[in-house]
């Protein structure tokens, strides 16, 4: 596919090779959310970002920290932070805590605030992640938003409580628009512009009954929110775009279906113009694509990684 590559082949005997496709993210540096484990669509996207050269932060849920940490370190996950297309693993530049509930610190419950497997960070707040990035990396290119969340997930969208709709909607949606305002000052007019991901499910506009207990209703609302985004953010060459994921048998989606997650991968994968299940890789280079020079005219937009399930009658 690389144009280089097919001129080595003598596709193209007469082509000047001025450069290879320009997906280059030196120097750049990435945010990257909702890594729990090595199965998380972040974790490849991340994979992904640095195989182009980005530098990786992980912004991780305060209980997941301490398995992401060893996920990084320990011999027997070496294959799973490989690197694709280059050589080399996965290394970040840090990993924070942060539970995207919150705002600010002061926005932290009492009862939070004392649990143990948070009272040991000072700071987990989005405000003092993303300020945490911003200083010391003096500014932030890339921001991945990749995290979702319903306690009453198994419950059809009629049996919902009001408080687990609510906060559905506040981890999984309204965490973007406040990841954005915080970092907006140290994404605005970046070199070659800086971009938001997050990641979507059809679910957020057709009816997928056991997507329910608010997160067919938070996804929703997480894709007008990318184009109110994407309007906002523009004039500081911000673009904001989501990819809407086919299903992925990760630690969430299981916990959707449990013990029947498969049966909906292999539905979608036999009605799919493309009749097979998608691969997180193949959302990790969508998201590499969306980040990069190519898609500098690429805003407010959904992009399917699907294998073109959504198209379907
Ligand atoms: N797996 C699928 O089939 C599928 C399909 C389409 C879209 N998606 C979306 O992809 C995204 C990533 O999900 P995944 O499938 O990789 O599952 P995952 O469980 O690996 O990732 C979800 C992440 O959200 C994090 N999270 C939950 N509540 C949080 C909070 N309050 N603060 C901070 N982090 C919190 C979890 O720690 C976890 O890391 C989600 O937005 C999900 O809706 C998934």
């Amino acid at each position: 596919m690389f144009f280089p590559y097919a001129m080595k082949r003598g596709k193209y005997p007469n082509a000047q090779v001025r450069s290879m496709i320009p997906i280059d993210f030196s120097g750049k540096i990435a945010l990257v959310t909702g890594v729990g484990d090595n199965e998380s669509f972040a974790w490849f996207i991340a994979k992904a970002l640095q195989a182009a050269g980005a530098k990786i932060v992980l912004a991780c849920h305060p209980r997941m920290v301490g398995i992401v940490e060893s996920i990084l370190t320990r011999p027997q996950d070496a294959d799973s932070r490989k690197l694709p297309h280059v050589d080399g693993e996965l290394k970040v530049e840090k990993i924070l805590p942060c539970d995207v509930s919150y705002d600010t610190m002061a926005d932290v419950p009492e009862a939070v605030r004392n649990d143990r497997r948070y009272a040991k960070f000072p700071e987990y707040s989005i405000q003092g992640t993303v300020e945490a990035v911003g200083r010391e990396f003096g500014g932030i290119d890339i921001v991945i938003h990749s995290v979702a969340f319903s306690r009453e997930i198994t419950k059809f969208a009629k049996e919902v409580s009001r408080s687990a709709y609510l906060e559905a909607i506040s981890v999984s949606a309204y965490s973007l628009t406040a990841l954005l305002r915080a970092a907006e000052p140290y994404m605005e007019n970046r070199p070659g512009g800086a971009s938001a991901v997050g990641l979507t499910y059809l679910g957020g506009e057709r009816v997928v009954p056991y997507y329910g207990g608010g997160m067919s209703t938070a996804k929703a609302a997480l894709q007008i929110d990318c184009k109110q985004l994407a309007q906002n953010l523009g004039p500081k060459n911000i673009r904001v775009n989501l990819i809407s994921a086919g299903p992925y048998a990760s630690r969430a989606a299981r916990s959707i279906r449990p013990g029947e997650f498969e049966k909906s991968i292999e539905y979608a994968a036999s009605k799919s113009p493309l009749p097979r299940p998608i691969t997180p890789e193949e959302v990790a280079n969508a998201t590499v694509f969306l980040c990069s020079p190519l898609a500098s005219a690429v805003t407010g937009q959904i992009l399917y990684v699907d294998c073109g399930y959504n198209i379907m009658a």
